[in-house]
């Protein structure tokens, strides 16, 4: 890279999923639907208020690559920092001009664009994004809006940890500033609570255009989990492994993992959210392999666990194919009308009968020691994304990953030591049942088996 002393203040490096390549991204029209759905829930006198991302520094002159806050990118499809956006429930009225919504963006900058690539700016944000009364973000200071007449306002907390550009009358810190200058002082209709739970109601239903982005993110990353099949060696490093995935994500045009990449095998195996991928893969180890490529924002999240040397031992396959039995009774618990965690308690049943079969365990209540997390989280623009985890409903995606993990030292029979089982998939709830959309990957012993066996 080339230095460049205000690098780290500039909008860190490019990442405008609104860009003139891709043609598959979300419509202008799609995130015009969600605003409206979103106004629809909003009470009478009402107004929300959301920011984009703030840019978080790595290390001195680098920043992490930018990533839209899910809400903001949800409802307006912008995808750079140091922006607001603000809904109102009823048009308002200010100097002869009519708004039921507000938009302060980064304005277009040929000396910034030069370095970290092109901005939208206000013109493209009322262009291609279909936003109307859009504005540069440093006239939010100077822009009259008086919250205290409002019966509600709607805020998530933020958590943020930003820098303050003093150069800078738009950045995102100026922007959180002149905003609470706006807010009623007594904080009387400030509501930090509901926004959250209204768009977790909104993004829990998947809508079409969402679910062609997951589904092409998931097809990649099955992808990624058949070329490691067949590619993985004793002998390589974790991050061999690692590198085969991610090669795939990216050659299949996904931005990202949707979250750094778990490859942990033998005694790595029994760590849940292992990311260091740097130990040998030995001959006899299992490795869990839990990825997920994301694809225009939306993130897949599927695990397989396998034999590094293509077969499993007697006590893999035990313990492999409880896991198993766990994962389908979970998944035939998915459907629509039954509570979000009715695929858990499925799960659970089965390792619980097993266990105890397998003397592992004598009281019901000891499985946490194996089994210490819960099978299922909602996927989308968050590989853990917003739900209100309610009953299951048409439209729905969530996961249903159970495992066991024998870390060495367990109170067990040595044999049974540093395996960890994981498995992952991703089901969608249709309007009669479900279908797994991660199920093109082999998972049954013999067809894992097989797929490892099979010649290069
Ligand atoms: N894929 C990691 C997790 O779901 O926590
Ligand atoms: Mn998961």
């Amino acid at each position: 890279m080339v230095c460049g002393s205000w690098l780290n203040v500039s909008g860190g490096p490019a990442d405008s999923l609104v860009n003139e390549y891709d043609t598959d991204l979300l419509s202008a029209a799609f995130h015009q639907g969600r605003r409206e759905a979103l106004r629809s829930l909003l009470p009478e006198n009402s107004a929300a208020i959301f920011f984009a991302n703030s840019i978080k520094n790595r290390s001195n002159d680098v920043d992490f690559e930018f990533h839209q806050s899910p809400n903001f990118y949800y409802l307006t499809g912008y995808t750079e920092p140091h922006g607001i956006f603000i809904i109102f429930k009823e048009v308002q009225s200010k100097d002869g001009q009519r708004f039921d919504e507000l938009i302060f963006v980064q304005p277009r900058d040929s000396t910034k664009e030069l370095w970290v690539g092109k901005r939208l700016g206000v013109e493209g944000v009322q262009k291609i994004l279909g936003i109307q009364s859009a504005f540069a973000n440093e006239h939010f200071a100077d822009f009259e809006l008086d919250f205290s007449v409002f019966d509600q306002v709607y805020v998530i907390p933020d958590d943020q940890v930003m820098a303050d550009n003093s150069t800078d009358r738009g950045d995102r810190f100026s922007l959180k500033k002149h905003l609470q200058m706006k807010m009623d002082t007594t904080g009387r209709n400030i509501n930090t609570v509901l926004l959250k739970e209204m768009m977790s109601g909104l993004r829990e239903v998947k809508e079409s255009e969402e679910l062609e982005l997951l589904r092409r993110a998931i097809d990649i990353t099955c992808l990624a989990h058949q070329e490691l099949m067949e590619k993985i060696k004793v002998g390589q490093n974790e991050y061999h492994a690692e590198a085969i995935l991610e090669y795939v994500f990216k050659s299949e045009g996904a931005e990202y993992p949707g979250f750094p990449s778990i490859v942990g095998a033998g005694e790595n195996s029994c760590i849940l959210h292992y990311t260091t991928n740097r130990k040998i893969l030995q001959d006899n180890d299992l490795v869990v392999v839990d990825i997920g490529a994301e694809y225009h924002g939306y993130s897949a999240d599927v695990t397989r666990t396998f034999p590094v040397n293509g077969k499993f031992s007697k006590e893999q396959m035990l313990i492999y194919n409880i896991v198993l039995e766990a994962q389908e009774a979970g998944i035939a618990a998915c459907l629509p009308g039954n509570r979000f965690w009715a695929a858990n308690q499925a799960a659970t049943r089965v390792i619980i009968k097993r266990l105890k079969q397998l003397n592992l365990i004598t009281d019901s209540r000891e499985y946490r020691k194996y089994f210490m997390h819960g099978t299922s989280h909602y996927l989308g623009l968050d590989v853990h994304d917003a739900g209100l985890f309610g009953n299951l409903s048409e439209g729905n995606v969530l996961t249903v990953e159970p495992g066991i993990y024998i870390p060495e030292g367990s109170p067990c029979d040595p044999k049974w030591w540093n395996i960890g089982v994981r498995i992952e998939d991703d089901v969608l709830i249709t309007k009669t049942g479900y279908e797994v959309l991660s199920d093109c990957i082999p998972k049954s012993v013999s067809d894992i088996e097989e797929m490892m066996a099979a010649p290069k």
